[in-house]
């Protein structure tokens, strides 16, 4: 069905907006969908227990019918009504992560309304650390399933105007709280054995989980991911241009000659990092190298660069230590340049 697209602001600190509210509440209500920001990246929102917002949800993004959703929830004691603790992980988790960036995967509760996991027997919950979200919540008094309020397949949206590219005219309202501040999605964690594994990683990371835990979580193996959270198979987060990464030992005297190849082969390219550039006119993003700011800026980097029509985005790896990074940007990356020669060999390819 195609609907007309309506954007109504709202402070990211959730006052105010009181008509804007309502509006998408009663959007939800009558099954329809909302786009709204959450801490990681705009979420495409609708009623997490209702056929025909669900399907809406799968239609609208082209998303592959076996990928689950998350449920969005406003507390752990609302979390519980469709999932299972099966020991104290989970209290501990929710009392020290939430609301924030991690979702918790749990079995699904034999009474549970919500029709997103699409026969898993498991659900994915969340607590946003979102004010705007946060407040949806509660005013439409519904879970809501909400998928990152892309196209399948593009990169995640961090802004309103991201999600404005891809859904103008495929969703009834966006809410329009202002840039995301985390910038990638939540880290997925599987509580539905007893062993804690990470199925998606995010910006918080093993190590604290483990901490916070007492006792060892591990990234799962990519068949058992494959298996356990489907989605997780499918193309992600590629921009139109294609990604070629920058390794960190490349220096300033390759980058230079790197550059001139490039520039030879007649290629449209732009830039995402912090090196410096020979020519200006190249279109240019700067990625600091930190975890948290690359993370804000990369998805916007990638929608910036190919909104200036360019072939190919070179980029600067992130923090090594980052698994959640690695994750996103070797998936938006059609292949890897290690050296001038391997440059060439891709760009003769795409040509
Ligand atoms: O930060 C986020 O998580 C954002 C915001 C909007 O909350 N949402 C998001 O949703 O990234 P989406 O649909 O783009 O990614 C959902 C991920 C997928 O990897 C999916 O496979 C996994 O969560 N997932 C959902 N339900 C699951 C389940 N029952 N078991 C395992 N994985 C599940
Ligand atoms: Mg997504």
């Amino acid at each position: 069905m195609v609907v007309k697209t309506k954007i109504l602001a709202v402070p990211p600190d959730g006052s105010g907006g009181d008509a804007a509210y309502r509006e998408a509440a009663r959007l939800l209500q009558k099954g329809e969908l909302v786009a709204f920001p959450s801490e990681t990246v705009y979420g495409l929102g609708g009623d997490a227990c209702r056929l025909e917002a669900v399907e809406a949800i799968f239609r609208v993004k082209g998303r592959p019918s076996d990928n689950p959703l998350i449920v969005h929830v406003a507390s752990a004691d609302q979390a519980l009504e469709f999932g299972v603790a099966l020991d104290s992980r989970f209290t501990k988790l929710a009392d020290t992560f939430w609301p924030g960036p991690l979702t918790l995967v749990l079995p699904l509760k034999a009474s549970c309304q919500a029709i997103t996991g699409k026969g898993l027997g498991t659900i994915a919950l969340r607590v946003p650390g979102h004010p705007v979200a946060l407040r949806l919540i509660r005013e439409s008094g519904l879970a809501l399933a909400a998928p990152s309020a892309n196209l399948s397949g593009k990169p995640s949206p961090t802004t309103a105007q991201h999600v404005a590219q891809d859904l103008t005219d495929r969703v009834a309202l966006i809410l329009d709280g202002g840039p995301c501040r985390v910038g990638i999605e939540s880290t997925v964690l599987d509580l539905s054995t007893s062993r804690s594994q990470i199925l998606r990683p995010g910006s918080i990371d093993a190590s604290s989980l483990a901490k916070m835990l007492g006792e060892p979580v591990e990234l799962a193996k990519s068949e058992a991911v494959k298996l356990k959270s489907p989605g997780t198979r499918y193309q992600h987060y590629q921009p139109n241009a294609a990604v070629w990464i920058l390794p960190e030992e490349m220096g300033p005297v390759l980058w230079s000659s790197f550059q001139k190849c490039i520039e030879q082969s007649g290629l449209r390219w732009g830039y995402a990092g912090m090196r410096h550039l020979s020519n200006p006119d190249v279109p240019r993003v700067t990625l600091q190298n930190t975890e948290e700011s690359y993370a804000e800026g990369f998805y916007r980097a990638l929608r910036w660069l190919d909104d200036r029509q360019v072939q190919v985005i070179l980029i600067d790896s992130p923090p090594a230590s980052s698994a959640a990074l690695w994750d996103r940007l070797s998936r938006a990356a059609q292949a890897k340049a290690s050296d001038i020669q391997t440059l060439k060999d891709l760009i003769a390819q795409k040509k």
